[in-house]
């Protein structure tokens, strides 16, 4: 038993890593004594990650032990070798016995120890092979007794599926103190390392890199690269502020639509919520009088970021009723709001954030509820109470395309 005015608050104090985007996520860097899960789908770039934070913590005379039971120490020093790794206060351990782990750790009390993945290794006294429930969560139980004693910052690598996840990440969730996500299309180079669960900060902050050919590179102005290859001009598109952590973003929402061949009209959404989709379609019939039922439509955020909040409800249904209509939207608008079953359009948080951002890389004009606050210099409002009200103001009716005719 402990006086709560006795605990130590400084026992919490962030070390920055040096890996500026790590850091933002993490809301400064890693807690000594903290254990971290970084979850992730194989091949994303999570042993690439942890190389570069090892290294950034190695130039700064810190300690580190990666200790690995998927790749061999010819292949990590290899990898170190091309990313110019600073390789000194680094110690590998490749192995996949749980005991091992725990006595190289005991040894040397390194200020990291990583874990790539706590799914390869196992401690022979616990039933089952790596891997396996009880393995995942005894082996995951022994490293953060020893990280709250020894006071080693911990990071635990686990890989997930594209559907959810494998015996392990979701297993280990409330039992660790951060749960991170890394994230990103293999196709694509973007990579988002997003905070799900923080007991030292807030989570919902995000780190944005871009996999190149000499590692992982961090990205301090993602709107931009959001909006690199974007054409104006061509309808069906608008950019919407969204609001991931406490930074805003820009993101190109696109929608296309085209006649449904036969049997059921198809819907498809990538990086924004397929329910939310289904929800504006609704609301565009029903409110706005723009039918898509006897259309395919297909919706996509640019950049492989993955929309979850609302606010991008406006700018969606201003998407789809350009792609109906065929109407471009002026390419120097953003929209941003909820949009209600009733058709209105509601406040989001942090509208002021996003209006700046906008403002930053030169768009002009905002499409906003009415209960808006003021706009930065530089961007006039366009305050709205109902879809409606905006599909109108941006003359996205009267358009008859021939399909919709049949
Ligand atoms: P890796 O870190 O091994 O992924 P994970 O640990 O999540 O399974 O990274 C795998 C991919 O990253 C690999 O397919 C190649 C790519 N990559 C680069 O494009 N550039 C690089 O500098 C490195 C090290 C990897
Ligand atoms: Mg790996």
């Amino acid at each position: 038993m402990v006086a709560l005015g006795d605990v130590d608050p400084l026992l919490g104090n962030v070390c920055a890593t040096g890996i500026v985007e790590f850091d933002r996520a993490l809301g400064g860097g890693l807690v000594p004594g903290s254990v971290t899960l970084v979850g992730g789908e194989p091949g994303i770039g999570k042993s690439t990650l942890l190389l570069q934070v090892a290294s950034a913590l190695s130039r700064a005379s810190r300690t580190v032990v990666i200790c690995s039971a998927e790749e061999s120490a010819e292949q990590i020093g290899r990898r170190a070798f091309r990313l110019g790794v600073d390789t000194g206060q680094i110690t590998l351990c490749t192995t996949s016995s749980l005991p091992e782990v725990l006595r190289v750790a005991e040894a040397s009390r390194p200020d990291l120890l990583v874990v790539d993945s706590i799914q390869t290794f196992g401690d022979p006294e616990v039933v089952g092979a790596p891997g396996s429930v009880s393995q995942v969560r005894e082996c995951a139980a022994q490293l953060i007794g020893f990280a709250k004693r020894s006071g080693v910052a911990i990071v635990l690598i686990g890989h997930v599926t594209k559907e959810g996840s494998l015996a392990g990440p979701r297993l280990l969730e409330h039992l660790v103190d951060t749960v991170c996500s890394f994230e990103g299309d293999r196709h694509h180079a973007l990579r988002v390392l997003s905070v799900m669960k923080h007991r030292f900060g807030a989570s919902g902050e995000l780190g944005v890199f871009e996999m190149t050919a000499d590692g992982l590179k961090g990205v301090a102005d993602p709107s931009a690269l959001f909006l690199a290859d974007r054409q104006p001009g061509i309808a069906g598109s608008i950019v919407v502020p969204i609001l991931e952590g406490h930074r805003a973003l820009l993101i190109e929402l696109q929608t296309l639509v085209t006649p449904t061949v036969f049997g059921t009209p198809r819907r498809s959404a990538e990086g924004v919520a397929s329910g939310r989709l289904a929800l504006i379609l609704a609301v565009l019939e029903q409110r706005v009088g723009l039918f898509a039922a006897a259309l395919d439509v297909f919706a996509s955020a640019v950049g492989g970021v993955h929309i979850q909040e609302p606010g991008a409800d406006l700018a969606l249904g201003l998407a789809l009723a350009s792609a109906v209509t065929g109407v471009p939207i002026d390419p120097l608008t953003v929209a941003c709001g909820e949009v209600g079953l009733a058709g209105e359009v509601r406040q989001v948080v942090h509208t002021e954030r996003r209006l700046q951002e906008a403002t930053r890389r030169g768009f002009r004009r905002a499409i906003v509820p009415v209960t808006s606050p003021r706009a930065p210099e530089g961007m006039e409002l366009i305050p709205v109470a109902t879809l409606l009200e905006a599909v109108q103001h941006l003359g996205l009716v009267g358009v008859v395309r021939p399909f919709e005719l049949g």
